[in-house]
């Protein structure tokens, strides 16, 4: 079976380097916030283009705190995509504030700015802007139309890792960006972790308080934060990991450009490229189809797995039905959920794997 994702086909140098990590951690006697994760931070951070990286428990809570520490909260409204994990939405509910739902671009899946200007209000404190599938777009746009309506720009960057548009870095350009490590990120740890990067020192302090129960100094609790420390064992084999990220997103690259050039089959539909080439890390590569559902049992059929991002669009989950959204309505995002399909796109996949993808998406007729 050619999967989504495939762990266990990483290589052995790898593997090697995150043992002598976790050993290392261990031999070390101090598993939760330490060395590791503050070295992991400061790399990260660098990498990213900011001052600041505060380690968390995962990539929701990295947006909530984000939302939390610039005093987003009951009353406020935060403007997000209806495409998008379900994370993106709970996590502005859990910060106390009300979701509005906007709808997206066609061509790229992305939030679209003509639907976000339709749902602006005086109550709307921030935009979270997620980079879908790996991509960024139009980031002056987004940087301009935040400043001049005076709303923060928090960009959620779980699919995201190190994606640039004009040379700037993804997480630089709004007051915070969310990074999630869960395994199938493109920087994946084992098992769950996230960061907020930003450049503004007071939200990195209030974050840094904020992750741990609202603490200030040891027992002292200013305000109510919650438990979303990073452990040091991720930390340790995030750095090992790392180093190679860049490969593996070169790696993700070409597949992608396989796929592009590759699949030519006028019952499926690619995306639209990515408007330079470092904007898109191919997280995910999506196609949509009229046919998904046959597309993806003929693809099964062939021993190759697919999965769907995301079927059910924000606005039709069920606790989040009465949320106030776009008033012209949300039919683009309502059409992406029902025709798109995600390849695999991993960079452990062969050459031999890609062709096999290629060969059984070309391959797919109606009868
Ligand atoms: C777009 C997006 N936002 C937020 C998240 C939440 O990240 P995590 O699973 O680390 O909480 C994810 C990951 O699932 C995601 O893909």
């Amino acid at each position: 079976m050619i999967l989504m994702n495939d762990f266990k086909a990483e290589p052995p140098e790898l593997r090697e380097a995150m043992m002598v990590a976790v050993r290392r951690v261990l031999e070390s006697g101090w598993y939760v916030l330490g060395n590791e994760v503050a070295t992991f931070e400061a790399k990260w951070a660098k990498l990213c283009g900011v001052s600041h990286g505060v380690g968390l428990g995962n990539g929701m809570d990295a947006i909530e705190i984000a939302l939390r520490g610039l005093d987003i909260g009951p009353g406020d409204e935060v403007i997000t995509t209806s495409m998008t994990a379900f994370a993106t939405v709970l996590a502005i509910l859990r910060a106390g504030a009300t979701p509005v739902i906007a709808d997206i671009e066609s061509e790229s899946a992305l939030l679209s700015l003509e639907s976000v200007k339709r749902c602006i209000s005086k109550h709307t404190k921030a935009i979270v802007l997620v980079h879908i599938y790996g991509q960024m777009r139009d980031m002056e746009l987004w940087q301009d139309f935040c400043h001049e309506n005076g709303v923060y720009l928090i960009e959620d960057c779980a699919q995201a890792h190190l994606a640039t548009w004009r040379g700037k870095v993804a997480g630089s350009f709004g007051v915070a960006g969310a990074y999630s490590f869960y395994p199938t990120k493109n920087l994946g740890a084992q098992g769950d972790a996230g960061m907020l990067v930003t450049q503004d020192i007071g939200l990195a302090e209030r974050a840094e308080r904020l992750r741990n129960y609202g603490q200030s100094e040891r027992y002292h609790h200013p305000e109510l934060g919650m438990n979303s420390r990073l452990d040091e064992i991720q930390a340790a084999m995030l750095i090992e990991r790392l180093s190679w990220l860049h490969s593996f997103t070169e790696r993700r690259d070409y597949i992608a450009a396989a796929y592009r050039d590759g699949i030519k089959n006028s019952n499926v539909n690619q995306l639209s490229r990515p408007q330079e080439a470092s904007a898109h890390v191919h997280h995910l590569y999506v196609v949509t189809s009229r046919h998904r559902q046959d597309l993806q049992s003929h693809l099964l059929g062939l021993g190759i797995q697919t999965l769907i991002h995301y079927p059910i669009p924000i606005h039709k989950q069920k606790p989040c039905m009465a949320f106030k959204s776009d008033p012209k309505g949300l039919k683009v995002s309502d059409g992406h959920a029902a025709e798109c399909l995600s390849l695999p796109c991993h960079p452990q996949l062969t050459d031999n794997e890609i062709a096999k993808v290629i060969d059984g998406v070309n391959s797919f007729g109606i009868k």
